[in-house]
């Protein structure tokens, strides 16, 4: 077991259901400890910049403007195997493909509108969290 971080980002959906809370009751259940939490706007050159890798994907655009349509909750989460059991707990990318019980599952409502994002591997988790923290904000 390798003790791990991940950012998790609470999506513009799932702020606006006002589920923040019911989300990291969830998360904490599983062990997964937030270590820093943030609620903000993204700009969208944040938008753009945390998602560069799919720039030339089709559903960029929207992927920006849906990011960017209201506030999120960025957050470093801190457990064993972190990266991997938080995207266990999300679920699939696509809601109408998750488990039941996970976060998608319950909460997200479409592949567009998904209500979280976590981090797919351990470099890309130290750019995620970078991207929005600065090191001494994590505790
Ligand atoms: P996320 O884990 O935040 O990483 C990239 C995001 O792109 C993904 O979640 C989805 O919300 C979004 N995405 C992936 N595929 C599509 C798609 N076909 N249409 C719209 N958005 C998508």
């Amino acid at each position: 077991m390798t003790m791990e971080r991940t950012l998790s980002i609470l999506k513009p959906d799932a702020v606006e259901k006002n589920k923040i809370g019911e989300i990291i009751a969830m998360l904490e259940g599983a062990s997964l400890r937030p270590i820093a939490i943030k609620r903000t706007r993204l700009t969208r050159a944040q938008a753009e910049g945390f998602y560069a890798v799919h720039r030339e994907r089709k559903f960029f655009g929207e992927l920006v403007e849906f990011m960017t349509r209201g506030p999120v909750v960025l957050m470093v989460l801190e457990g064993e195997n972190a990266i991997t059991r938080y995207r266990e707990i999300m679920g699939a990318t696509d809601p109408a493909k998750a488990a039941e019980g996970t976060v998608r599952k319950k909460y997200a409502s479409s592949i567009g509108e998904n209500a979280v994002h976590g981090s797919d591997a351990p470099e890309t988790a130290k750019f995620e969290i970078g991207w929005f923290f600065a090191g001494s904000e994590l505790g």
